[in-house]
């Protein structure tokens, strides 16, 4: 290679290699039709926001499977929401960028994964017969505000939080035998492919952020700080309790309380904070919204 090239071009070229070598289709690759496992949880129990809780000692087996059911499918339906603003970010990016560069056609290479993503799913949410759990309006209102003006280190770290919270939870779900097996690999194939998106993503924020000012990194603190407190607040929708017979609002507050629930979260969160930190980009009053979301 010249020494010339673009910044990033050598982290693009490596990873368009992998994403050559493993891509998967998961309309192809899962049976969707199979039938569930009898009595099979969806999340490891101790993974689930009422485990450990009064309410949760109270639910039958059955309905501890039945919530972590639900708990997924909310997780799954807040992941395409965030791969729809993801994927509109990075075309607004590429819009802007030399498209003989490998390094944009590995931006649309994102994209191509995050469409087959968003697909996996939906059909993941229809095969659990849930519902899909869509985000308040105001953070619907925010979605839509951030893909359509995001760019530069809030942008970059904002993807981060979301693929890294996600991707904890995944990675443990598709090493825990004893889980639903359709769960487990749609696991393993947004772990595989989302890695080389953190890795892409880490890459950029490093330029992203020497090239940032003060003032675009003080705003890119507090957006941060507000991505990371929405990401943490709609990984389970109040509308999952109500499956299992348990108002809304009294689960999520057992939820909020629960030490359980909030390790689990500063667990999930706890990879991409510290880089994040490292960064320069977790402090003042963003640093708060961490905090209130219970992510440190
Ligand atoms: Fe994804
Ligand atoms: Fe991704």
């Amino acid at each position: 290679m010249e020494a010339t090239e673009p910044e990033g071009t050598a982290v693009a070229e490596r990873l368009l290699t992998s994403s050559l070598r493993t891509s998967y289709d998961p309309v192809v690759e899962i049976d969707w039709d199979a039938p569930h496992t009898p009595g099979a949880y969806w999340l490891p129990p101790h993974r689930s926001s009422l485990y450990g809780t009064p309410l949760w000692s109270r639910l039958s087996e059955e309905q501890r499977v039945e919530l972590t059911k639900h708990e997924v499918a909310s997780a799954a339906s807040a992941g395409l929401w965030f791969e729809t603003i993801l994927m509109q970010m990075l075309i607004r990016q590429y819009y802007d960028d030399d498209p003989t560069s490998r390094h944009a056609q590995y931006a649309l290479t994102e994209v191509a994964d995050e469409c087959r993503h968003s697909i996996m799913f939906g059909r993941l949410i229809e095969a659990t017969g849930c519902p899909v759990y869509r985000a308040s309006p105001v953070d619907h209102w925010l979605g839509r505000f951030l893909k359509a003006t995001a760019s530069g280190p809030r942008m970059y770290a904002a993807i981060l939080i979301a693929e890294e919270i996600l991707d904890a939870f995944q990675r443990e779900i598709m090493a825990d035998e004893s889980l639903q097996p359709l769960i487990r690999m749609v696991s393993r194939i947004h772990v595989v492919e989302e890695a080389r998106h953190v890795r892409f993503a880490r890459d950029e924020l490093v330029r992203q952020v020497a090239a940032a000012g003060p003032v675009g990194m003080a705003y890119a603190r507090l957006l941060i700080g507000r991505a990371a407190y929405t990401i943490a607040n709609r990984l389970v929708h109040p509308d999952a309790y109500a499956a299992v017979g348990i108002a809304p609002q009294v689960g999520r507050a057992a939820a909020r309380a629960n030490p359980h629930w909030r390790a689990t979260l500063r667990w999930s969160a706890a990879r991409v904070h510290d880089h994040l930190a490292d960064a320069g980009l977790v402090a003042g009053p963003g640093r708060l919204l961490w905090a209130r979301a219970g992510l440190i």
